[in-house]
């Protein structure tokens, strides 16, 4: 039986990857010299996070303006570090709180002395719309702007033509997103991304800063690992970084590449999600709560208004090998995860599944 993986992450990986990793391990077996036994200080290694530090300068046009990092810790330390860095003159950031991991990030910003101030929110209505920013925003109050532009849990998205305009500094988190859809490097002055959904397996975070602005900042009473300027240095190899992870990001960025870069996945991510859409909304059995345009292609999330109904399905689904469907445990329902590397034959088996479980359950 064909299975598929949904997971909204750690999320499904191209198959050439993974045969490449299979294959790389088993020709180093005996001489154990694989990626997972080589020093972080080997020319080997050197090259392995060279490249992918240039493949994903290419893949998404950054300049020499900006320094790509290799950061452990997850999206989560980077809600931390992000303050600490970049929040040293007015103490204080803007906060667009669209979702979940937008929240947590104002939250962690509070955490470590920065005001978060939190513009505009659609957290009481269960962040099913994305807030825009009020009119009268003065972006000199703050030291920057914070947003998620994918909001992996809720399905919304600030998509390229949705980003707020503001004249003072950017920062996105692109965790559920990143070349899955365009974004231009330079609209924004930090961004960063979890690597397990994709960009490769968990273990490792894409963190991109403007030099300049870094330079610019005396970050106090923070330690050395939470100090960007010292990944900067060190070519994120400060202490020992992930090594294993870092080379699967770069076969990843590789198959990016190989596949056609960002614009390829971007047509492709369109015509699946349209088509899961398309079958949504034409049934009187499922409902996508997202309307419109800030409807996410990579997080597609779904009910039957039933609770115990969705979990049932779920299960069904699991059994019939379509896995992970479940919505997060924070608002139920499904979540169809199509990242870069789902193919359409997964939507296609996962609304063949659909209409045969509204069929029997209906
Ligand atoms: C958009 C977004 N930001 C941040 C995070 C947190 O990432 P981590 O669990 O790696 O800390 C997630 C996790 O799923 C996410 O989806």
């Amino acid at each position: 039986m064909q299975s598929y993986n949904f997971s909204a992450g750690p999320g499904v990986l191209p198959e050439p990857v993974i045969q490449q990793i299979q294959k790389d391990l088993a020709a180093q077996e005996h001489t154990h010299t694989s990626i997972l036994e080589i020093s972080h200080r080997s020319p080997q290694f050197d090259a392995i996070i060279n490249h992918a530090q240039e493949k994903l300068r290419q893949l998404m046009g950054i300049s020499e303006e900006y320094a790509v990092l290799f950061v452990q810790g997850g999206g989560s330390l980077q809600f931390e570090m992000l303050p600490a860095n970049f929040a040293t003159h007015q103490g204080k950031i803007a906060v667009l709180d669209s979702g979940n991991f937008a929240h947590k990030a104002a939250l962690a910003a509070d955490a470590v002395g920065k005001e978060a101030d939190i513009l505009a929110t659609s957290r009481p209505d269960k962040y099913r719309y994305l807030p825009s920013l009020p009119a009268n925003f003065q972006s000199a109050d703050y030291d920057y702007l914070y947003l998620t532009t994918n909001n992996t849990i809720e399905g919304t998205t600030y998509h390229q033509d949705l980003l707020p305009k503001t004249d003072g500094r950017l920062i996105a988190d692109l965790s559920s997103n990143i070349l899955a859809e365009p974004y231009q490097a330079q609209d924004f002055d930090a961004f960063f991304a979890g690597a397990q959904k994709n960009l490769g397996p968990a273990g490792v975070t894409l963190v991109v800063v403007k030099k300049d602005w870094l330079a610019d900042q005396q970050p106090e009473n923070i330690g050395p690992m939470m100090r960007y300027q010292n990944y900067v240095d060190k070519n994120s190899m400060y202490n020992t970084p992930p090594v294993f992870s870092i080379y699967a990001l770069g076969l990843v960025l590789d198959w990016v590449d190989q596949e056609g870069g960002v614009p390829a996945m971007y047509a492709r991510n369109q015509a699946k999600a349209k088509r899961l859409y398309d079958y949504l909304d034409q049934s009187d059995f499922y409902q996508a709560p997202v309307q419109g345009a800030a409807r996410s292609l990579t997080n597609v999330v779904f009910t039957t208004s039933n609770a115990d109904l969705d979990k049932k399905i779920s299960q069904e689904a699991d059994r019939a090998g379509l896995h992970n469907l479940a919505g997060h445990r924070s608002v139920g329902g499904f979540r169809a995860s199509l990242y870069n590397a789902q193919p359409m034959d997964a939507v296609d088996a996962l609304i063949t599944f659909l209409d045969q479980a509204k069929k029997e359950n209906q």
